[in-house]
């Protein structure tokens, strides 16, 4: 394996390009009724973690429905990083993993994107060693990944971590991981996928324990299997997977990003509208249906559309579990409409520490919300009223996009470098249901 040498050559087309103009914002008119229908793009956080699988394969792998993101065009420079060929279409991207070269992608690309923690695994089961520099911490808490490295040690690798570099190496003749019994502390969703993608090519059988119940690790796993491993049991506490040899390319749609179709139907809850927004798989949103309909809205599922309408909306409590539960990452969403609601809600965020630093911006628009430690009582206001706010992280952002719209007069919403990693075109897909958003500098 040679060192961090970076080789793009065979990096054809980057997505987006992962600079952004200075301090760009979005301008938001408040006060506007949505209707119509609109599209959700596919999931990002499959789409990351299926784009590391093709770290497992010389094969070619293509995704569809992968949406265009910022975070997306970070993880295909640094598959391009390790000697991937990478090549973007319009909604798909092709990953060539003949040229795969390379075992430690660069800290300055694995820095800015937390997701490129998963190459490990692959790298590991492939070419027996991989040095990935620890993601680090972000805006939303400390994201350990203790449970990740206990896994592939249990499979086999020994691991150091130094300098803020997780270096792992498989011992042995033919350096194979080898299967073995992971119980996971937490159900940690990166943890299980990462153990997953190492255990298809391991020797033998691996049993994966308190396994995170997340779509996205179906999502992973329906991949795998159409790449030729053999996994049972996803989407269940308990994941087997009997490792092969090989794993061959596939073609393979992304399942629709449940997180964005969130976000959409609170677009149109917060602004009291009729909204159809597919497409979706409405078992993904339990929780948040549940809870939609709990504070007063009428919901109709056709398939795999579903329209929303609004008009009072009640307060609620909620707190955020992991899957089946309400998903942390429609926490912040959730709470700017329920700002706007009648009544007292009360918020309790339960998966990261620091993920209720939207609070303070939500109180510059007037919104009466009172803190105790992880919990959020929020006493709805009759309207809020447009500011000038800033989104501390990608989802953070979306909740005062929704604040926004829904405020009186103009708001506007900084931070954007957030938002971009995580919804393709919000803006776009909002004006062109009747939303007046507008992106300056
Ligand atoms: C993924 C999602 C993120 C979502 C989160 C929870 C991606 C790219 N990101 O993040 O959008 O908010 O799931 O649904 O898919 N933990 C430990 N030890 C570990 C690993 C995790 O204690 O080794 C804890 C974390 O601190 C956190 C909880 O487990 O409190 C959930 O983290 P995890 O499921 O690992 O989230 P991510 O996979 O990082």
């Amino acid at each position: 394996m040679g060192p961090h040498r970076r080789d793009t050559r065979t990096m054809t087309v980057t997505v987006v390009p992962s600079q952004q103009v200075l301090n760009p914002q979005l301008e938001i008119a408040g006060g506007r009724r949505l209707s119509g229908e609109v599209r959700v793009s596919g999931a990002k956080n499959s789409a990351l973690v299926l784009m590391a699988a093709s770290l497992l394969t010389e094969d070619t792998l293509r995704l569809r429905n992968v949406p265009p993101l910022t975070d997306i065009a970070g993880m295909g420079e640094i598959l391009a990083s390790l000697g991937v060929g990478v090549r973007r279409g319009s909604d798909s991207i092709e990953m060539d993993g003949s040229g795969l070269n390379q075992s430690a992608p660069p800290y300055e690309l694995v820095n800015s994107l937390r997701a490129s923690f998963f190459c490990i695994g692959p790298l590991l089961a492939k070419l027996g060693i991989a040095r990935v520099p620890l993601p680090g911490g972000c805006q939303i808490g400390t994201r350990p990944v203790v449970e990740h490295v206990k896994g592939l040690k249990a499979l086999g690798a020994q691991v150091t971590i130094e300098h803020g570099v997780v270096s792992a190496v498989v011992p042995g003749r033919g350096h194979r991981l080898k299967g073995g019994r992971i119980h996971l502390d937490c159900p940690s969703v990166g943890a299980t996928e990462t153990l997953m993608m190492a255990a298809a090519l391991a020797d033998g059988e691996t049993v994966i324990e308190n396994a995170a119940l997340e779509p996205e690790v179906v999502d992973l796993a329906g991949l795998l299997i159409a790449m030729g491993a053999r996994v049972r049991g996803a989407g269940t506490p308990t994941i087997r997977i009997v490792g092969v040899e090989r794993l061959h390319g596939a073609d393979y749609a992304v399942i629709p990003d449940r997180i964005e179709a969130g976000t959409l139907l609170l677009a149109a809850a917060i602004t009291r509208s009729t909204l159809t927004v597919g497409p979706v798989i409405t078992d993904h949103l339990g929780a948040v249906l549940t809870k939609l309909e709990e504070v007063g809205c009428r919901l109709d599922i056709d398939g795999t559309c579903v329209t929303i309408s609004a008009d009072q909306i009640r307060a609620v409590d909620l707190r955020t579990q992991p899957f089946p539960g309400f998903p942390t990452d429609l926490q912040a969403p959730f709470m700017s409409l329920l700002a706007t609601a009648q009544g007292t809600s009360v918020i309790t965020e339960h998966i990261f520490e620091n993920r209720l630093q939207h609070v303070g911006e939500l109180q510059r628009m007037g919104a009466a919300i009172r803190m105790q430690g992880n919990t959020a009582f929020i006493e709805g206001v009759h309207r809020l009223s447009g500011a000038p706010v800033k989104g501390s992280d990608l989802r953070a952002s979306a909740a005062m996009v929704l604040a926004g719209l829904a405020a009186d007069g103009i708001t506007t919403v900084q931070g954007l470098e957030y938002l971009d990693r995580g919804y393709a075109d919000l803006e776009g897909k909002l004006n062109a249901v009747g939303a007046t958003i507008r992106r300056v500098g």
